[in-house]
């Protein structure tokens, strides 16, 4: 990390306080003054800023397994949001990594490296995010194919892009889809004539829900934070 962006992670001053700190010569990295604000900050090593150690708080990466009834974002009046599921000294802050609806369980990313959590968001990210999804009728013939070919929904002009659809019975199937629109699990089985009665996020990318029971939470592992790239 750049020095000046540590520093003013690090302390109450701003990223232009930062700078003028480092030029002033206020600040050393292992023992030694160092006035060049683009200098690069090894996290082993110790920065000082005026004779007093400082380092910026740990970056906070979490899986949480949503229950239905709870919403990913804190401006609805209705439901509560997620990160009420969290302890109180971990909220602030963090950023939700892709929403699901208030009906759907499963699967929610948090963190508070906004440039990590918009390696899931951007509009071009592709990571696969599978669901199980629970249908109201017996799933028509050439749905793979269809999900496969993209489907045009409702009030778009572009084609979601391939996605993965794998049969569990005739009203449960797996869905891997690699962008993230609107309501798209709903919508691409109402295209196919269907009406999604329930929908469970198990995976997203290399992250894997697993046996997390519902409404807790984990902090990701060092493997898993680097495999979102
Ligand atoms: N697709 C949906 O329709 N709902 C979700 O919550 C996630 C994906």
């Amino acid at each position: 990390m750049r020095l000046d962006k540590y520093l003013a992670d690090s302390t109450t001053l701003t990223r232009s306080q930062a700078r003028k700190a480092i030029m002033a010569g206020d600040v050393t990295i292992g023992g030694e003054v160092q006035t060049n604000a683009a200098s690069h900050v090894d996290p082993s090593v110790t920065v000082c800023w005026q004779g007093r150690p400082v380092s910026p708080p740990k970056a906070r990466y979490l899986m949480l397994h949503k229950p239905a009834g709870y919403v990913c974002s804190n401006t609805e009046d209705t439901w509560p949001p997620v990160t009420d599921l969290l302890p109180a000294g971990l909220r602030e802050g963090l950023i939700i990594a892709g929403r699901l609806d208030q009906d759907t369980t499963g699967m929610v990313i948090l963190g508070d490296d906004g440039q990590w959590t918009h390696r899931l968001t951007r509009p071009g990210s592709t990571i696969g995010k599978r669901y199980r999804v629970t249908l109201a009728e017996p799933l028509v013939a050439d749905a793979e194919s269809r999900c496969r070919d993209g489907i045009l929904l409702q009030g778009e002009n572009k084609p979601t892009r391939p996605a993965e659809l794998t049969r569990i019975s005739d009203t449960e199937v797996l869905l891997t889809l690699h962008e993230g629109r609107y309501h798209q699990v709903k919508r691409m089985m109402a295209a196919l004539g269907n009406k999604v009665v329930g929908l469970h996020r198990e995976s997203v990318g290399q992250l894997v829900l697993g046996d997390l029971p519902e409404g807790q939470w984990r902090e990701l592992t060092a493997e898993e934070i680097a495999s979102i790239k």
